[in-house]
């Protein structure tokens, strides 16, 4: 693992993924998702653990897909690329996962937060879904699950302008279960794995399981609308424009084509 950090008994019954790309602000690159994945699929088979924490770093817990490796891919190559597969293990996990979330949560990383269970935010955390403005739009759940979460008209809001939520406000919309001090946000997210793993691990993982259901029925349709749609960005000039134009650090100017 290089660009994670695993370590199985942080607690008893309770692992840490933290995610460990800082210079990049732990940008999501397939690399990293993959080591994701790997430590997921050991998590749920090691029978010690009942609860996954994941985390970034003070700064960042993600602040997006990796933009400089997408920048210049074709909608094929995305296509190809197939990326989805390897995050569908983070919904697929039976044991319960809490984000434990400082600074950016953007794009991917935002999206990856609302697949996880339950988020335990630090003050200084920022959400957003800011693809738009590099000429693409959410790829990994985030047009579905920010809907879900905090309702058609904020959701249309922050996806169509690319502005970020505060910590106070994704607490208001129901996206984060408890803003804390920026010293106490692993505190408060090992207080919340430790309570539940004194439970039944298997009770728990069998309500999760249910709680997930209630969610998931026309989740599939969606996802699959989205990834589709995603890809499809790729193919326009305002794609190639948007994201170049981050990386050479200036404003992009969309010609819609
Ligand atoms: C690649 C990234 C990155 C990203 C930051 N960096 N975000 N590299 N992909 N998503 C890099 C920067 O290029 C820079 O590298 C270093 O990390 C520090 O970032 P700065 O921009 O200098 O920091 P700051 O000025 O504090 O601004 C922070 C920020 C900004 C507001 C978070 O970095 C930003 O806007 N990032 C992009 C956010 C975004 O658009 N995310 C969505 C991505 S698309 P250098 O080498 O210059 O020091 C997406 C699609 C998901 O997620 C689809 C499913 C997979």
């Amino acid at each position: 693992m290089e660009l994670i950090k695993v370590t199985e008994q942080k607690e008893p019954h309770v692992a840490l993924i933290e995610l460990n790309r800082p210079k990049e602000l732990n940008a999501l690159n397939p690399q990293l998702m993959q080591e994701v994945r790997d430590a997921l699929i050991a998590l749920d088979k090691n029978e010690a653990v009942r609860v996954i924490i994941i985390t970034g770093n003070e700064q960042a817990f993600a602040a997006g897909a990796d933009i400089k490796q997408m920048a210049d891919k074709s909608a094929i190559d995305m296509l190809l690329l197939d990326q989805f597969t390897t995050w569908d293990q983070i919904r697929k996990t039976k044991k319960p996962i809490i984000a434990a979330v400082s600074g950016f949560a953007l794009g991917g990383g935002c999206e990856f937060v609302m697949t996880c269970d339950m988020v335990i935010a630090s003050e200084t955390a920022k959400f957003g879904q800011p693809e738009i403005k590099i000429g693409t739009i959410p790829g990994a759940g985030g047009t579905q699950r920010l809907t879900k979460a905090v309702g058609k008209a904020k959701a249309m809001e922050l996806i169509l302008t690319g502005r970020f939520l505060s910590a106070e406000e994704a607490h208001f919309y129901g996206l984060v279960n408890k803003v804390v001090p920026k010293e106490m946000y692993l505190h408060e997210a090992f207080a919340l794995a430790k309570e539940i793993a004194q439970l039944s691990p298997v009770a728990v993982q069998l309500a999760k399981e249910a709680i997930n259901r209630s969610f998931e029925t026309h989740l599939d349709e969606g996802l699959t609308l989205e990834r589709k749609n995603f890809y499809l960005t790729f193919a326009s000039a305002d794609q190639k424009e948007g994201m170049k134009a981050f990386i050479e650090k200036r404003k992009a100017e969309f010609k819609g084509q």
